[in-house]
């Protein structure tokens, strides 16, 4: 049988070897992920993810300029002079149809940056959740929902969204011996699965977001089951899996 799926509780608690071989599902609620599962949805033509703006930057700079966009926040925020933020709500069908996005975030994209020896690197959230988990019975590997969680920190949408998942995937009993990580993902969704946007209402970084304007991103990447759109990362470019 194979292993309970493990949940690393932040982008940084883990060494880069652990993914190795394993398929590795990225969560994170507020927004990245949700954002990226948009702009996929909406026919983005690939997103890269990057650590950084500098980095954003030079990748920009072998890019035809009418074919991407440069996308990001630091700290929530818009950042200066770049094309959108990390508003899922700016990325609609007219803005980001055929374009390239290079996407930098606070939490989000350096984790997918330190995912990136994974086997494969699934983008899930709250909206993807049950197309994610349909995936995920299918693949042999070891499976790790990683958790970007908030400069090192927990966050609670994304390790309630991981619990989600990992119920879906193993039912209303957590099988004996399961890894620490899952044990607590699976508990909080049992707490507070059934209100879902209730709970990450009152969370840390809902309360972050709601203070510099967000307050319809939270509503938005708290509905549950919402899009087939699995964004994979290959090589570096995020792309839909079908
Ligand atoms: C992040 O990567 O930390 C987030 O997605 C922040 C945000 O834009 O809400």
């Amino acid at each position: 049988m194979k292993p309970t799926p493990d949940v690393f509780i932040t982008g940084r608690s883990f060494l880069e070897d652990e993914v190795k071989g394993k398929t590795v599902v990225v969560i994170d609620v507020l927004r990245a992920s949700s954002t990226i599962i948009t702009a996929i949805q909406n026919g983005a033509r690939g997103i890269i993810a990057v650590e950084d703006m500098g980095t954003a930057g030079r990748i920009a700079q072998n890019l035809d300029q009418s074919s991407y966009l440069l996308c990001g926040e630091k700290d929530g925020e818009k950042i200066e002079d770049y094309h959108l933020g990390n508003s899922p709500a700016e990325y609609e069908e007219d803005v980001v149809k055929g374009k390239t996005l290079i996407l930098t975030s606070t939490n989000g994209t350096p984790t997918l940056v330190r995912c990136s020896g994974a086997k494969e690197v699934i983008i899930g959230s709250f909206l993807n959740a049950k197309a994610v988990t349909d995936y995920l019975r299918t693949v042999e590997n070891e499976i790790i929902f990683v958790c970007s969680g908030w400069k090192s920190r927990l966050s609670f949408e994304d390790t309630l969204c991981a619990g989600y998942m990992l119920q879906q995937l193993v039912g209303t009993v957590l099988p004996d011996s399961s890894p620490d990580g899952a044990c607590v993902a699976f508990a909080l969704y049992q707490q507070f699965g059934k209100d879902v946007a209730g709970s990450v209402k009152n969370s840390n970084h809902a309360e972050r977001l709601r203070k510099i304007g967000f307050s319809e991103d939270i509503a938005y990447c708290c509905q549950m089951d919402i899009t087939d759109t699995i964004p994979v990362m290959k090589d570096g470019v995020i792309a839909n899996k079908l």
